[in-house]
Formats: structure tokens, sequence, C-alpha cells
């Protein structure tokens, strides 16, 4: 494996982005591919095996350019395939529901946690198995909340739509007194203000974004595989489907990205 191969993320849509920005801004030298399969979007209601095939058909894709390593930067994907997909392909493969985890645990004074994500990460228990296993006092409230992902990938980032949903979904956990809610969806981060106002300043908000890029430094320098290049590195986007892509979004998620150009070309994995 080659030092300077590139590093890929990837999600069903824009979600992922969010930890892009952490590993971005961790490895300026590095080489990194984003993917987001937004002709399959959304994941989350999904079976899980159809979601595990997606996954490894990414990855499969991206193995032979040559990464040398996979972030699957989407939880319904790493709760349906990581493990699977560890014992399947000869390269460090990492996903963001333990280091999130990690992150909760430590953030809790009360052990009442809250837990966000698709229908499809929820419904596998994949966070309240792992959560509990770290932690046995811990008591968890998960609620599936599949409206958010939508209105993400349209850039409906901060409207009143989008808080009145997030009222619904979170009234009940805000009645369990939880002093830490887990954003177990690569897309939620974006919603981090609207979420943060409905369910109070006391109430930390987890996303394992920097965790994962600390994992992957610790990962590479293990391996020996950090570039030796001192030039900056590339970026390149990707998504499976170009249409499905909001001029709104790319304009928000630009600035919440703290990017200069955020620029997607297509790349249909599936097309013969
Ligand atoms: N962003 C993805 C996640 O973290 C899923 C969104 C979807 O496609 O349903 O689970």
């Amino acid at each position: 494996m080659d030092k300077n191969s590139p590093i890929v993320l990837f999600d069903s849509g824009v979600g992922g982005l969010t930890i892009a920005k952490e590993v971005m801004s961790e490895f300026p030298n590095e080489d990194i591919i984003y993917f987001g399969d937004t002709a399959h979007l959304p994941y989350g209601s999904r079976p899980q095996a159809e979601v595990r095939k997606f996954a490894f058909e990414i990855i499969d894709y991206f193995l032979e350019l040559e990464a040398k390593m996979v972030i699957i930067a989407c939880n319904t994907a790493t709760a349906a395939g990581l493990k699977a997909a560890k014992k399947k392909f000869g390269v460090s493969i990492i996903g963001p529901i333990q280091p999130g985890v990690r992150e909760a645990i430590l953030a809790t004074s009360n052990n009442k946690i809250g837990v966000i994500a698709t229908e499809g990460t929820i419904g596998s228990g994949a966070y309240q198995r792992a959560l509990q296993t770290k932690s046995a006092d811990v008591e968890v409230y998960a609620q599936a909340c599949p409206k958010f992902i939508p209105l993400v990938e349209a850039g409906e980032l901060y409207s009143q739509k989008t808080k009145q949903i997030a009222q619904r979904y979170l009234t009940s956990l805000v009645k369990e007194e939880i002093d830490t809610l887990l954003l177990g969806c690569t897309h939620f981060p974006y919603l981090g203000k609207v979420l943060q106002e409905v369910v109070g300043e006391s109430v930390n908000l987890i996303y394992p974004g920097r965790g994962i890029a600390l994992q992957v430094r610790d990962i590479l320098e293990r391996k020996a595989l950090l570039s030796p290049t001192p030039t900056k590195g590339k970026r390149e986007f990707y998504i499976s489907d170009l249409d499905k892509l909001s001029a709104k979004f790319v304009r928000l998620g630009k600035e919440f990205l703290n990017l200069k150009e955020l620029e997607f070309k297509e790349l249909d994995l599936w097309s013969s």
C-alpha cells in the first residue's frame, strides 16, 4: 500500500461531509476523496442487507483505486456493514459509532443519554448495545429522525419547518431529562444550532468528527502510512446522482464546512 494513496470517506449523501471536514482539517497534506451515494439516498429506510451491499460496492470501487483507508462516514452503513467489511477487505475501515459512544459516555453526568439517528440505525440497536456495553449504568433514549435527512439535503438547515420537526422528535427526550444528545447520523451536525435550541443549552451535543480524525491519525501512524509529501493534498467530491444536489445546500454547506470551494462531480458506480 502506498503512503501517497488517498483516504476515502463515503455516505449516502452530504452528511458524511461533517466528518470529512474534521479529517480534511487534521490532514492538510493527504489526498482525500469524498463520495455521496445520492442515487440511493436515503439509506435509513432501506433493509440492512441492501445498505451493506451498496457499502461493499463502494469500498470495492475505491480499493481498486488504491485507497489506503476507508471511513464509512454514515452510521446506517456502519451499523449494517462495518463488522463484515472489516473482515472482507484488507484495508483499515472505520465508522462513527464507537467514537461517538466513547464521547457520549465521557460527556454525561446523569447517565441519561439520548441518541438520534435514522430508522435503520435505531432499529439495528447498534447504539443502544454499544452504549450499554461501555457503561451498564447508562439509560439510553433512542429516537429515529428520518425527516431530518431530506431537510439537510435540501439545505433547510435553520428553517422554521426544521425547528418544528425537531420539537416533535425531541420533546420526549427532553422530558426524560437527558443531559447528552448523541447525533447518530452524519447529517445531523448541520442542524446543531436548531437542535441545541430545542433541547436547551445545558444538553451536550455529541458527534464524533474530531474523534474520527484522531483515530485516522493513530491508524496511519501505526501503519506508517502518513503521506510524506509536504504539498497541499487534493480534495475531490463525488456523488452518484448530481441531479439530487441542491444549490441551497451547496451554498450553506460550504459556509458550514468552512470550505472555499465545494464542487461535486457525478460518479455513478452502478452504470455499466
Ligand atoms: N448520513 C447517514 C447516517 O449517518 C444516513 C442518512 C440516510 O441516508 O438515511 O446514518
